[in-house]
């Protein structure tokens, strides 16, 4: 597996499926009075994060500490940071730490990548304005693994603001690679344009949506909007909105939180038994665990590389 996490494509279905085991390991270790093993003992992370996060960042946080290393957090949104030379200063003054890994989150497309230039650390992204989000797309394949065994041919339905989803982007990149056949449905002002290359078919009503197995509810992006794009959100609700007539009690019900209640989803459905909200978030600290053990002390060089992990062997989990 490649050093950085940027993007889906750096995966293969085998790396994927590595993840997703590793991930169920550590899950183990999460129901464990004591959650704790000493993998990345001695090695810092820092979590860099430039735009509003609370399930990403708190999950990253979780996961770091969770594998014993050393944590920096830094929150800067709302800062001056949004040319490439300040945050390359600033990646470059957080790298005199020797950082073994840095989590980014920005609302800038690319950003992930650039950071990789700068710093010896593993990169991942957490998010780069409309572009990727990685390891979002991975916990939703656990979530689907861990209740469906396979993901082979499962009918996924990905449905709302499409075109300024980063969520969207990974999930259809790592939804086809898992053998899952996407459907995206949207308003057309909302989808972009020549998205089918990805191998997804594309629809403009809710009809036919009873064939999904999964529907998986996109938030309104609204601080990437620079213009209307639906007449309002009233009318946007009337036609898209997952509500308890839309949802049949046979499909599972995923959305990336947080939720505008009332528009992409309506009240019961998301408090419904079919919806898998809470278990994604859940899912998200040993996903991320998986990630950083993947990157930091998977690999047969890593390991040899002097990452302490065997000091702690007995307790470290292995993929079931
Ligand atoms: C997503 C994000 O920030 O891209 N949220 C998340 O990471 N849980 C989706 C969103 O904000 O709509």
């Amino acid at each position: 597996m490649n050093r950085n996490l940027l993007s889906i494509d750096d995966l293969s279905r085998d790396d994927i499926e590595r993840i997703l085991h590793r991930a169920r390991s550590f899950a183990e270790v999460s129901g464990r009075e004591i959650k704790k093993v000493p993998t990345l003992r001695g090695r810092t992370v820092i979590n860099l994060f430039y735009e509003a996060s609370t399930r990403t960042s708190s999950s990253f946080e979780l996961a770091a500490k969770r594998l014993s290393a050393d944590l920096v957090n830094i929150k800067s949104a709302g800062s001056s940071v949004d040319k490439g030379e300040s945050l390359k200063d600033t990646v470059q003054t957080l790298s005199a730490y020797d950082p073994a890994a840095i989590v980014i989150r920005s609302p800038h497309a690319g950003a992930a990548n650039l950071v990789a230039r700068w710093t010896t650390a593993s990169v991942i992204n957490a998010g780069d304005g409309k572009h990727e989000h990685p390891t979002q797309a991975l916990l939703d394949l656990y979530t689907l693994f861990r209740r469906r065994g396979s993901l082979d041919g499962m009918k996924v339905w990905i449905v709302g603001d499409v075109l300024h989803s980063r969520v969207a982007r990974s999930n259809i990149l790592a939804f086809t690679r898992m053998g899952c056949e996407v459907t995206l449905c949207g308003p057309p002002t909302l989808m972009p344009r020549e998205i089918e290359a990805l191998d997804c078919e594309v629809r403009y009503t809710l009809d036919g949506l009873e064939q999904a197995d999964v529907v998986y509810a996109l938030r309104m992006q609204h601080e990437r909007m620079t213009g209307s794009y639906v007449p309002s959100l009233r009318e946007y609700a009337a036609q898209y909105q997952i509500d308890s007539r839309r949802l049949s009690p046979h499909q599972l019900l995923m959305h990336p939180g947080p939720v505008n209640r009332g528009v992409e989803l309506s009240s019961e459905v998301i408090d419904s038994p079919q919806a898998l909200i809470v278990e994604q978030v859940e899912s998200g600290v040993v996903v991320r665990m998986a990630v950083l053990y993947e990157l930091l002390a998977g690999g047969p060089g890593r390991a040899a590389a002097g990452a302490p992990s065997h000091a702690g062997a007995e307790t470290e989990p292995q993929p079931a």
